[in-house]
């Protein structure tokens, strides 16, 4: 089904795993069809409830953009390239099923934009970041100027970018960057047992959370306006009734996701 990632799907957990490890997972034309693809499969399949996006191998996570793919381009094919890449990680940053990065080496320029577009980050002990798009020649194309400088603040966020410094896990940790660091062989695992506690909570206030949090960083949407609409519609749902009732009930609420 996709030429460029693998996939497996546990008790309703996808995990992706970009799947080119001679190139440290290169993020070329063909790893963002497939991205767009699992992203739609991830939007229409009601068995996933949550997805995990890694890299095969244990060098990288992401290497960033396939650098060999950009000889001979444009102005114009450049500005169509850094578009593709945002808008495939909007849709990942705009999923209201959680998507958590599971860094396991190398997470480098679109790598890291890659990271930083899901909703949140684990990283094991070798995790390396970086933007060393000024080393091309180029800056960030992928959002990374503006997911970092929210993530970790200005002043790193420029900082790195101008540098083309890399950090390790435990800066990466240090910064904010990344919620966890783990060693390297319980990366997955650990991610897992994370998306598992998520999943028992009800999907429908799940999904609310995230886009409350993505609201601080759009503009166009009042966030305090969406957090008082989707409070409303999480409170008239059958999982909040579910959830009151198995509280009095002093049993585990069993969300269905209405
Ligand atoms: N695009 C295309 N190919 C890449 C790549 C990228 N971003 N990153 C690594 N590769 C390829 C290398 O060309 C090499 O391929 P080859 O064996 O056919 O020559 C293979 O992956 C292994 O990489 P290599 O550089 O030999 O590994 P290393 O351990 O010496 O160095 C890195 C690892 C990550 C430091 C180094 O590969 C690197 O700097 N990559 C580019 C990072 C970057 O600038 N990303 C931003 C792109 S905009």
């Amino acid at each position: 089904m996709y030429q460029t990632l693998e996939t497996s799907l546990t008790n309703s957990i996808l995990t992706i795993t970009i799947n080119r490890p001679d190139k440290l997972n290169a993020l070329n034309k063909q790893v963002f069809k497939d991205l767009n693809t699992v992203l739609d499969e991830i939007e229409k399949n009601s068995g996933i409830r949550s997805a995990i996006v890694t890299g095969a191998g244990t060098k990288a996570f992401v290497a960033g953009a396939d650098i060999s793919e950009f000889a001979g381009l444009t102005r114009e094919d450049a500005v169509a390239l850094a578009k593709r890449g945002q808008e495939t990680f909007f849709r990942i940053e705009n999923s209201t099923k959680p998507i958590v990065a599971a860094v396991n080496g190398f997470a480098l320029g679109g790598g890291c934009e890659l990271a930083m577009s899901c909703h949140f980050r684990v990283a094991s002990e070798n995790a390396k970041f970086g933007q060393p798009e000024v080393n091309l020649g180029l800056m960030p194309g992928y959002g990374g100027s503006q997911r970092l400088t929210q993530l970790i603040g200005k002043g790193r966020a420029i900082e790195l970018m101008i540098t083309a410094k890399m950090i390790d896990a435990a800066t990466a940790l240090q910064y904010g960057l990344v919620n966890e660091v783990v060693a390297q062989n319980e990366l997955l695992n650990k991610t897992i047992a994370l998306l598992e506690l998520i999943n028992t909570k009800a999907p429908l206030a799940v999904g609310g959370c995230i886009r409350a949090a993505n609201a601080v960083f759009d503009e166009t949407t009042d966030g305090y306006a969406l957090e008082v609409e989707d409070f409303g519609n999480c409170f008239v749902s059958e999982d909040a009734k579910e959830g009151a009732t198995a509280f009095l009930e002093k049993r585990k609420a069993n969300f269905t996701g209405k």
